[in-house]
């Protein structure tokens, strides 16, 4: 078995700062990691769950592919973060297996992870993000 935890699941947000705020009023949760990756167009506050994080996050330009899918389908799941031991030998089975490799070779992530997105075509609507982290 390739994964060994969610590693955290990202929800797609308007407002980055109403819903952290949101998340601190009903379960008293704190930011733990605040980071705009500019790569991606993207900007995260991630929030420690047990092992995993729930990972709150928004575009930061209007081309970036969060706020493409904010535009298309609103706020609302975007993908789930898979915990892995090594990257690229998750990333091979996945597409050894049928699935679509969006990225073609593990990459640098926030926090310092390395990362490899896999298309929700071919993986049952759901687009995964393996995660694997800094050692
Ligand atoms: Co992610």
């Amino acid at each position: 078995m390739l994964l060994t935890q969610i590693d955290h699941v990202a929800i797609a947000v308007h407002d980055l700062e109403a819903a952290i705020d949101y998340h601190a009023r009903a379960f008293g949760a704190e930011v733990c990691h605040r980071e705009v990756v500019e790569q991606d167009g993207v900007e995260e506050a991630m929030v420690r769950v047990g092992e995993s994080y729930l990972q709150l996050t928004t575009g930061t330009r209007t081309d970036s592919p969060i706020s493409q899918f904010l535009v298309k389908r609103g706020e609302g799941i975007h993908h789930v973060g898979y915990r892995v031991d090594d990257c690229a030998e998750a990333l091979a089975a996945i597409v050894a297996a049928g699935g679509r490799a969006i990225d073609e070779a593990p990459r640098p992530g926030s926090r310092g992870t390395t990362v490899a997105f896999v298309h929700p075509r071919g993986s049952f609507g759901t687009l995964i993000e393996l995660v694997e982290e800094p050692r």
